[in-house]
């Protein structure tokens, strides 16, 4: 089967919006194709490198950020905190898990989302949806939801401002890796016995970038030719991700990550049944090489019991090296006083499952994808400080989905760490 860059549009494409200037777009289009790649091939090739070692079951990979990335939310204080608390959580991880915890921020161009409605309505005007900031906008007007191509300019800065701030914070917080250690072994109440943390003090600290590859326009446009791989790189970010509502065999999406030579992640929810699953994974990684694919379960506490076990024994039996990991977060999202939220016991019991089914599949739990923030919103309810159903008001920001809050995304760690070292006394008792 032949691919370009862009065999997509020979396909059925939902979730992209009409542009309605033609000629817009197609400035906007070449201006992205004219500027240098977000993500460089040798960024992209370490990542994949990192998560085949994690398909073979050392380490875990922790990936985490915002729902939407938005212009109005933007600064580097923000993008600090999450970096920050990134780190923090992996550090908490590693003490769990047997190797290295890969880390990749949904930082750096996580601008469009995926919605159930092609448009909304308030009172009597109807109006096409918020597609995130990289198509319109969200205040609820004709010209506010006017999809408009140079968005996706200034989300392609934003995204280069965002990267270069990670890696100035990369660069820095080597000098206090063992401090983010020391923080990490006394949250979950270890002694600190090591001065030195593992890796190399001079290097930087590896931060990867992924978003879910939605506006296939956009991700077109960055798309680049690397002559010394003879493959094609997405170079929007280092992994990107089909998700739920875009997964479909012979759609777009699929159409365009099967050709680009990146990671890749593939949202599985409810919907997706054992044999769809390895025509997926025929489609989007026939070489079956170890850190191409992420599938990235997502059904809900309640269903993940009754859907998980036969996918990941389907992968298991065909001898698939595709990583699992868990999205504790999208399955279980739920009304709470007029406002969308999800609620801690929900997200780790789907955590609890996940391991669980995975230990008994002899399938390796190999990382989790949270919606979280370094801010201190209340979109999310539950952790250890206790947040209500009348606590959500006081600083709900999210123009999409809830996401923990760094207190929240660090209970969750540590659950994860208590997880990981409860899998491997479960194994050591049998062997
Ligand atoms: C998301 O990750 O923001 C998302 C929309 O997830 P899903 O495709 O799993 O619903
Ligand atoms: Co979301």
């Amino acid at each position: 089967m032949s691919w370009t860059p862009a065999s997509w549009r020979a396909k059925p494409a939902l979730q992209l919006p009409a542009y309605p200037d033609a000629q817009a777009l197609a400035m906007a289009e070449s201006c992205l194709e004219a500027s240098a790649p977000l993500g460089s091939v040798a960024e992209n090739r370490c990542l994949t490198a990192r998560l085949a070692e994690v398909a073979e079951g050392r380490g875990f990979l922790l990936q985490g950020g915002d729902c939407a990335e938005t212009f109005a939310e933007f600064g580097a204080d923000k993008v600090r905190r999450s970096f920050n608390l990134l780190l923090q959580m992996a550090a908490m991880i590693g003490e769990g898990a047997g190797g290295e915890v890969v880390r990749v921020a949904r930082m750096a161009g996580q601008f469009a989302k995926p919605r159930s409605a092609e448009t909304e309505t308030i009172g009597s005007l109807t109006l096409p949806s918020y597609r995130g900031d990289i198509v319109n906008g969200p205040d609820f007007d004709a010209a506010s939801r006017m999809p408009d191509p140079l968005r996706m300019l200034e989300a392609h800065r934003q995204s280069r401002v965002t990267l270069d701030l990670i890696k100035a914070y990369a660069a820095a917080a080597y000098a206090d890796l063992s401090g983010i250690h020391r923080l990490a072994r006394r949250r979950l109440g270890l002694a600190f016995d090591h001065a030195t943390p593992p890796g190399d003090a001079a290097t930087p600290v590896e931060m990867f970038t992924s978003h879910e590859a939605l506006l296939l326009h956009y991700e077109q446009a960055l798309t680049r030719w690397d002559e010394l791989t003879e493959s094609w790189w997405a170079t929007s970010a280092h992994m990107i991700w089909i998700g739920e509502r875009t997964r479909q065999l012979d759609g777009a999406h699929v159409e365009y990550a099967r050709g680009i030579a990146n990671t890749i992640g593939l949202k599985c929810g409810p919907t997706l049944d054992a044999e769809t699953l390895l025509r997926l994974i025929d489609r989007l990684d026939p070489d079956n090489r170890p850190g191409r694919l992420v599938l990235i379960g997502r059904f809900g506490a309640a269903a993940a019991g009754g859907r998980l076990p036969a996918l990941m024994r389907a992968t298991r039996a065909a001898g698939r090296k595709a990583l699992w990991a868990i999205d504790p977060m999208h399955g279980n999202t739920v009304t709470a006083a007029g406002r969308k939220t999800r609620i801690l016991p929900d997200i780790i019991a789907e955590l609890r499952t996940f391991f669980e089914v995975a230990r008994a599949e002899q399938v390796h739990p190999g990382g989790v994808h949270l919606e979280m923030t370094g801010e201190d919103v209340t979109e999310c309810l539950g952790g250890t400080r206790g947040l209500r159903e009348e606590d959500l008001g006081r600083n709900y920001l999210t123009h999409c989905d809830p996401r923990l809050n760094g207190a929240q995304a660090l209970d969750v760690a540590a659950e994860v760490t208590r997880l990981i070292l409860e899998g491997t006394r479960a194994a050591s008792a049998v062997a």
